[in-house]
């Protein structure tokens, strides 16, 4: 056998193993997102979104404490809005009184360490069901965006310390920007949902928060998932209008996607491993057909390989707590 290369080689312990491992992942790069509903005591489990549940704020901090305890620091928070306080403007959603925004003071409150991350969308606000303002059965982009700068206002106010436009309407990061500058919130991050695609993987959260469009398809504002010059446009936008992540939504099924954009832009990128994702491996371990912390493992592992400095996943906390 005249065979001078032998890649086994590298294989042969798993200390050789550990030595030359390209890649890592550790809960300090993961995010836990949270649902959260108004009210006391409750913990409603979401069927399609199996371990997660909406939490009113006295089991959302407990839930956050032990969190924090298994070394996951950041939390990116949904609201769950009763149907009685939509409507076509999303007012609720810089209502003073707003049970979001008072868990988001609750938390910093009590855990400072938290590095808490906002949605910013009409949705689960809009009793149209849409990320932005719906006029005439069309989305108004321009319209959409004084709304928009308003919720994300109320958020800084609340304490937030990143704010993450998930709406994918034009020149919103820009616009947000412009507007808390002026209002001296000049540290405020933007997480932007830059290449957020027009996904089926979305079901299991619109199921959470009963946020799904009452009519038509997001497509106008989503992007096509057949395009990724189209991400590199988005990157452009809006880090040209001051965003300070880029994010590509979903993550697994746009690994090409998240390493055009590591590649070709100087931002920290994030990806969303979304709930539709996640639960396709929840629903095959539950049929012991997948090891779900295995497949888990792996799939985390893959998103960091692409290029993904941050990944938001439902699975944060069983991944934290398997590292433990
Ligand atoms: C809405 C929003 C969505 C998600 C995050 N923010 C759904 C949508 O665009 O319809 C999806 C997250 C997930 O599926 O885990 N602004």
């Amino acid at each position: 056998m005249d065979m001078l290369q032998r890649p086994r080689r590298n294989r042969a312990s798993a200390t050789i193993r550990n030595m030359i491992s390209e890649t890592t992942v550790s809960a300090g790069n993961l995010v836990q997102p949270l649902f959260l509903v108004d009210g006391t005591d409750i913990n409603n489990p979401i069927h399609s979104l199996p371990g997660m549940s909406q939490l009113s704020i006295d089991n959302l901090l407990r839930e956050v404490e032990s969190c924090l305890q298994l070394g996951l620091q950041s939390f990116m928070l949904f609201p769950a809005v009763d149907e009685s306080l939509k409507d076509s403007e999303a007012s609720y959603s810089h209502n003073p009184r707003n049970f979001y925004l008072n868990a988001i003071r609750r938390i910093k409150q009590e855990f400072p360490e938290t590095c808490l991350i906002s949605d910013v969308a009409m949705d689960p606000y809009s009793s149209d069901g849409h990320d932005g303002l719906v006029v005439d059965g069309k989305i108004d982009n321009d319209r959409s965006l004084p709304i928009l700068a308003a919720m994300a206002l109320a958020q800084c106010d609340a304490g937030i310390d990143i704010l993450g436009p998930s709406d994918m309407m034009d020149g919103r990061v820009g616009y947000i920007r412009e507007v808390l500058d002026d209002q001296g919130f000049t540290d405020i991050a933007i997480m932007s949902y830059t290449a957020k695609y027009a996904s089926a993987f979305y079901g299991p959260f619109r199921d959470a928060l009963d946020s799904a469009p009452k009519s038509g398809d997001k497509k106008t504002y989503q992007m096509d998932p057949a395009n990724k010059r189209e991400a590199l446009r988005e990157a452009a936008l809006d880090i040209a209008e001051g965003a300070d992540y880029l994010m590509v939504k979903p993550a697994l099924h746009y690994l090409d996607v998240i390493q055009t954009l590591k590649e070709n832009c100087h931002l920290p990128v994030a990806a969303y491993h979304v709930s539709g994702e996640f639960a396709m491996l929840k629903a095959a371990a539950q049929n012991g057909w997948l090891n779900y912390e295995q497949s888990l493992a792996e799939t985390l592992i893959a998103l960091r390989r692409a290029g993904a400095d941050v990944i938001i996943t439902y699975g944060a906390k069983d991944f934290a707590a398997l590292k433990k």
